[in-house]
């Protein structure tokens, strides 16, 4: 029978206790978002409850639950609620000049009265676990720019955009703001980049210059969420963008602001589900984290991507090379995880098998 007491390990963030080093990074299964009698289906509610049960300390909400007609949500709804050609033609698009208060989720989502109830029904489950839950934050930026070409009107505006989305989940029971900065995809990310070829303030040659746009909207968020946890979800390293060094030298700039990294793989193919995005037994993602607490930051460092063989886990934590293990297959695979592990059955936990079928919308031909 084997233990594991590093995985068990309690650690307090930003003064809140995480029960022990599970986390659970995003992963909705499209197949629990969605409506039924114009209020959110319970599934998403029974989802979210289901990881906190599988013993997830940090468990995400999902993005959008009733559909959303002003932004096409990174997280997609069911088909019913996809938006036709017509709702599509009226998107914002980036040479539509500055995008309007409707393209984030404070103009829009959390205005719908079932939302915001729904919202703080998923937390308050979450807490009856002992769990915290978390949210996305960046839907508060607009979408389809480049760094280089945004007005600098709208990146001036952009703290207070966060600050606004992580006030309103934050008063509803939200507990950690979570910043999507991995993989380019975010106008955050790209200011980081060596792409960035601002010429204002929000750009330069040196990484001081580009963590400015950064910095001013931990900042923000922070003064109005002082007692949440500011997590920042980014890819260890971006080629062409940034290298590991570099962002290590990003990450102490970010010292007292940010509490939580979640580290993930450099492209979108080698973070998100798949088959591959992790080499058995040498997860990439822990490479970045012994970088990152070999540079001495004090800012907690979780990895994320084929996590779930708790031996591996342990051997990690024990370490020193990470603080924290972000799964999302894994708990979705086994709703006994931390119970098993617990008990000293590790060997019992059902693994996923990297089919990727939660992954996909019901019915799609490609996966049957
Ligand atoms: C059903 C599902 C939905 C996901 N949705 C998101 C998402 O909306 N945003 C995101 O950043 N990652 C998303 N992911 C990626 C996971 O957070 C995670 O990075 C990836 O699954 C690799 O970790 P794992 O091997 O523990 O599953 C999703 C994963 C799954 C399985
Ligand atoms: S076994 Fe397949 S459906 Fe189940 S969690 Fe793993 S990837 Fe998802």
């Amino acid at each position: 029978m084997k233990h594991y007491p590093y995985i068990f390990t309690p650690m307090v963030v930003h003064g809140r206790v995480l029960k022990n080093r599970l986390a659970m990074s995003r992963a909705i299964p499209t197949f629990t978002v969605g409506v039924e009698d114009e209020k959110p289906m319970a599934s998403a509610l029974t989802y979210v409850g289901d990881m906190a049960a599988a013993g997830a300390s940090i468990v995400p909400l999902p993005a959008v639950v009733l559909p959303n007609p002003h932004t096409r949500p990174m997280q997609m709804p069911p088909r019913p609620f996809e938006m036709d050609d017509e709702e599509e033609g009226k998107m914002p698009k980036p040479d539509d000049g500055l995008p309007t208060e409707k393209t984030h989720t404070e103009g829009v989502d959390l205005s719908l009265r079932n939302n915001r109830i729904f919202y703080a029904r998923m937390a308050s489950a979450v807490h009856s676990y002992g769990a915290l839950c978390s949210m996305g934050i960046s839907d508060a930026e607009p979408r389809g720019w480049d760094i280089s070409d945004v007005p600098l009107e709208v990146l001036e505006e952009l703290p207070d955009r966060f600050a606004r989305a992580a006030a309103d989940y934050a008063s509803l029971g939200v507990d950690v703001m979570n910043v999507h900065m991995s993989y380019g995809g975010t106008l955050l990310c790209r200011s980081l980049s060596r792409r960035n070829r601002r010429t204002d303030k929000y750009g330069g040659e040196t990484i001081e210059e580009r963590a400015r746009l950064t910095l001013e909207v931990f900042r923000r968020v922070r003064a109005v969420c002082p007692d949440c946890i500011l997590q920042v979800q980014i890819s260890g390293e971006e080629p062409g963008a940034y290298t590991t060094e570099d962002l290590c030298r990003y990450v102490k700039l970010w010292e007292g602001l940010v509490d939580l990294i979640q580290l993930r793989g450099a492209t979108d193919a080698a973070a998100h589900p798949s088959g591959v995005n992790s080499v058995r037994g040498k997860p990439v993602t822990l490479e970045y984290a012994k970088k990152l607490k070999a540079s001495g930051t004090s800012i907690r460092v979780g990895v994320v991507g084929g996590y779930g063989d708790p031996e591996l886990m342990e051997r990690a934590l024990k370490n020193g090379d990470c603080d924290l293990i972000y799964m999302s297959r894994a708990l979705i695979a086994e709703p006994d995880y931390a119970e098993k592990l617990l008990e000293g059955r590790g060997e019992d936990v059902t693994p996923c098998l990297l089919c990727n079928k939660c992954h996909v919308r019901p019915g799609d031909p490609d996966f049957g």
